[in-house]
């Protein structure tokens, strides 16, 4: 899909379909307003009948008005001003997109830069265009017949009056950000059996290839042996499949910048491994990689966005199986970190993989940490579907991540890391055990990963009621690539 900006009049600006709005009581936008004009007020007798009455998100299709270049029309309702949020931004956008969805036009001009959408343009122009390209997207691949690719081919974004010279940027930004996500999204959903480590390997190799500033290495179980990664081991020792240690380096700046390192949860599947999940919606557990996923995608975003600072994305990947090799509740292993760790339940494998990649993430001499994980069912209890969990060691980062949360509409919320909680994890036996019980279990998740990162700048995310849809939507979602691209832009501004 491709986005652009111009300058124009509604009525003039040949396309598939011209897309205007109309406020509740049939108030035309200041683009309606004039198409209205050029069309002998077909707009205005439309609404007058009763077809259109500006309810939000509503629309209504109308085809070869006189005296505009455009085939269609399509006016959408933007409901009362006074109520037009985010939430109610987001609604007309979805509306918009599945109503041009709905005719066979290849291209659409929107008007969306009237008093119609509030003063942040940059937010709407954002949130349409990971609209167009979330309903462009297709998951059913792997059917013999799969669904045809969308006709809308083409957004141009249109305005009255002569555009920011800064949007063109935010609107490639957006765009590249989409791409990320539909890569993201793309390896959320492929099955276990073929999404394996090795695959995810291949593809950090081939996102390697296809951009000259990633340089992707893969380290293999013998070589994380020698590092001492008794940890991340420890979860891959039921599995027929290799682990992987991933590590995709993106230089944008000069080498003497320290880089943002993005650690992401490679868990191809999760069946709990000895301490074995219930069957039911175990399928879901193949998106136990969506950190990872979104490590990808974000890496793919920024090098298409030519981002000038330095990334790296680090990937520890395994499946976590039950096999008579598989390790055991009680087992007690020594992490890259020389700090030992008793395995009360190997369902709580993700903080295992995580800690050493963790510790080898040292090796970077990050700026920043950030480490993206599908860690804890506690999460969704917690937040639900909305907002993703957030711990942070220090506070500018965490504000920095909230904000970069909002300007992408891909929200964060932060919990706390505070030491009383960390006695949950005591061990008899060893330094910690790797759960802290039912209580504040996406806490004590996060407490774990903190024993491991005290010596950098770090934020946790646990993305485990974000990464992906269940029930009739299922589907990974390319959460959260929009928040981390934010971010990573942002630190670029500062500098
Ligand atoms: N991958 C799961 C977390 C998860 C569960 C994400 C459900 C999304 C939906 C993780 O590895 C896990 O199993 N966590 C356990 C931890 C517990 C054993 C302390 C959990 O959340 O039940
Ligand atoms: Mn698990
Ligand atoms: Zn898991």
């Amino acid at each position: 899909m491709e986005f652009s900006i111009k300058q124009g009049g509604p009525e003039k600006l040949k396309s598939g379909c011209v897309v205007v709005g109309v406020f509740d009581g049939g108030k035309l936008s200041k683009a309606a307003q004039v198409l209205d004009k050029a069309a002998k007020h077909a707009l205005s007798d439309v609404i007058a009948r009763g077809d259109m009455s500006g309810k939000s998100a509503s629309t209504l299709l109308l085809h070869k008005l006189p005296g505009v270049a455009a085939e269609r029309v399509l006016l959408v309702g933007l409901g009362q001003i006074s109520e037009l949020n985010k939430k109610t931004i987001s609604e007309i956008l979805r509306a918009t997109f599945s109503a041009l969805n709905g005719t066979p036009a290849k291209d659409a001009t929107l008007f969306l830069n009237d008093e119609s959408v509030g003063t942040d343009t940059n937010w709407v122009l954002k949130q349409a265009v990971f609209t167009a390209a979330d309903q462009a997207f297709r998951a059913d691949g792997m059917k013999s017949k799969p669904s045809k690719p969308a006709t809308l081919k083409h957004i141009t974004f249109a305005m009255l009056d002569k555009p920011a010279a800064a949007l063109k940027t935010v609107l490639d930004q957006a765009a590249a950000t989409a791409n990320g996500m539909a890569l993201t999204k793309e390896l959320g959903n492929l099955p276990g059996n073929i999404c394996t480590p090795t695959y995810l390997a291949a593809k950090a190799l081939a996102l390697g290839k296809a951009h000259k500033s990633i340089k992707t290495t893969v380290l293999e179980e013998k070589d994380m042996q020698k590092l001492g990664m008794g940890s991340l081991l420890s979860v891959t020792r039921g599995s027929e499949q290799p682990a992987k240690l991933i590590t995709m380096e993106y230089s944008g700046a000069a080498k003497t910048q320290k880089p943002i390192v993005l650690v992401g949860k490679g868990i191809t599947f999760d069946s709990g491994g000895i301490s074995l999940k219930p069957g039911a919606e175990m399928d879901e557990m193949k998106y136990d990689m969506c950190g990872a996923a979104s490590v990808l995608g974000t890496l793919q975003a920024i090098a298409e966005m030519g981002l000038k600072l330095n990334v790296v994305g680090v990937i520890p990947t395994c499946e976590n199986l039950p096999s008579g090799k598989a390790t055991k509740p009680g087992d007690i292993v020594t992490s890259m970190s020389g700090q030992t760790i008793e395995i009360l339940n190997t369902d709580a494998e993700g903080r295992l993989i995580l800690c050493d990649a963790l510790t080898y993430s040292k090796k970077f001499n990050p700026d920043t940490v950030i480490d993206i994980a599908t860690l804890t069912g506690a999460c969704v209890i917690a937040l639900g579907h909305v907002a993703s969990g957030m711990f942070a060691n220090e506070d500018k980062l965490a504000n920095e991540l909230i904000a970069a949360g909002e300007q992408s509409h891909d929200r964060i919320w932060q919990l706390p890391l505070w030491e009383d909680y960390q006695p949950l994890l005591d061990s008899n036996f060893a330094d910690m055990a790797n759960i802290g019980g039912r209580a504040g279990g996406t806490i004590t998740a996060a407490c774990f990963l903190a024993r491991f990162t005290k010596e950098y700048r770090w934020a946790h995310l646990d993305i485990a009621g974000t990464a992906w849809l269940s029930g009739k939507n299922k589907g990974a979602t390319g959460r959260p690539v929009p928040l981390l691209t934010q971010y990573l832009i942002n630190r670029t501004a500062a500098k």
